[in-house]
């Protein structure tokens, strides 16, 4: 098993306090490469969830709360009114913290543990630290978040508060948290970073892509999932990458990203290669996405050209309304960032994809506050029964 950078092709012994490539002037993200002789005595996998896949994963099972797994469902209902033939969501909120973050997580405080690290940190926009409270709370290590001040959803902060984290509400957005929590893992060594800068975190997020393989005998045409700092665009194309390797996968599909309008610094890369991967206060609804600046672009601009896939941007009117559409169609309540892969099929109908997976992230819970502000007319009634039937004819 080696990391490999890159951008600059530099390949380094594993070293699970090396999150960034040290050549000079790089720091670019690394990736976790395993040799061609690991591949091959990756043949058994048992069990269920991330931890099915541990001939492919950097670690032994360390810290675990049942993560992965999640329902691959068949939306029939949703699909006709898209015209994809075959349409399934990826339902990460089914995830013991309720997001796509605790399959990188289970892996990541593993290796936090294989450091020495007493203590962990990440900045987030919620997801991530709700995850890693949990997961450093089971481990016994310290967790220590920093929180775009007022930017985070109540569902996500009050299970970083329930976790026990020290939390830091930053005044700023994601990406000056993001700047200050890298500054100080750096310098304090005893603090293990676990954004998705880790790239042994997203060792864990690639099982994704194996789950998908195994439940569909293959890869789909297409998968689409909303996109932020990165990380889990890559890993996902990761891991379809590597079940094609080890024979598991005949094909590969294409990685559709889905960003919000105004947080969406990769469509804008895409189109235009000369301009930096960034964006300057980035807003958005989907709060979970509200991203100018993701430190894996690299790999997600890999992700996307080397699949023949697209990435395109969603309004927060249409974020809502596909959220609000899933879950009338097919009983699946999802947060709004996690709308935004249903959205982008609403305005794309893509016509030439027949077996398409829409990764939904996040569970609708996580930002109750979204739907509170849906157009719903909740009456009041007196205690009779006339009042109440009144409601079922209308
Ligand atoms: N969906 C949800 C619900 C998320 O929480 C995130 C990221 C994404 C999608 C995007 O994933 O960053 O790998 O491209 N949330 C991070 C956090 C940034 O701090 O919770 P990505």
């Amino acid at each position: 098993m080696l990391l490999h950078c890159v951008a600059c092709d530099a390949k380094y012994a594993q070293d699970p306090m090396l999150y960034a490539c040290p050549a000079k002037g790089c720091d670019s993200p690394l990736e976790v490469l395993y040799e061609p002789a690991e591949f091959a005595k990756a043949t058994s996998f048992e069990g269920r969830g991330v931890w099915r896949y541990r001939p492919l994963l950097p670690v032994d099972r360390a810290v675990t709360l049942g993560e992965g797994g999640t329902g691959l469902h068949p939306c029939e209902r949703l699909g006709r009114e898209l015209g994809i033939p075959r349409l399934y969501v990826k339902n990460e909120g089914e995830n013991p913290t309720g997001s796509f973050k605790d399959r990188g997580m289970t892996v990541g405080i593993a290796l936090a543990r294989s450091a020495g690290s007493r203590a962990v940190a990440c900045a987030s926009t919620g997801n991530t630290s709700a995850s890693m409270a949990a997961y450093a709370a089971r481990a016994g290590l310290t967790a220590l978040v920093l929180l775009p001040a007022g930017k985070v959803a109540l569902g996500k902060l009050s299970q970083a508060i329930a976790h026990g984290a020290r939390i830091a509400q930053v005044e700023g957005n994601f990406d000056d948290a993001m700047r200050l929590v890298v500054e100080l893992s750096s310098k304090e060594r005893s603090v293990y970073l676990l954004n998705s800068l880790n790239p042994y975190r997203l060792e864990g997020q690639k099982t994704l892509a194996f789950e998908v393989c195994e439940a569909l005998g293959d890869a789909p045409d297409a998968l689409v999932l909303p996109v932020g700092n990165a990380g889990n665009i890559s890993a996902i194309w990761k891991g379809f990458n590597e079940w094609k390797a080890i024979g598991r996968a005949r094909r590969l599909p294409r990685m559709l990203a889905a960003q919000a309008e105004k947080s969406a610094p990769l469509v804008a890369h895409l189109r235009d290669r000369s301009k930096p991967c960034r964006v300057e206060n980035p807003e958005t609804l989907a709060t979970a996405i509200r991203i100018g600046q993701p430190v894996n672009w690299r790999k997600a601009v890999a992700a996307v050209l080397d699949s023949g896939g697209e990435a395109g941007t969603v309004t927060d009117d249409e974020i809502l309304a596909a959220q609000r559409l899933l879950a009338r169609t097919e009983g699946i309540f999802v947060e709004p960032a996690s709308a935004a892969p249903i959205a982008w099929l609403l305005k794309n109908r893509p016509k030439d994809l027949e077996t398409v997976v829409a990764v939904t992230t996040g569970h609708g819970l996580k930002d109750p506050d979204a739907m509170a502000k849906a157009p719903v007319t909740m009456e009041r009634v007196k205690p009779e029964l006339a009042a109440i039937r009144r409601l079922l004819d209308s």
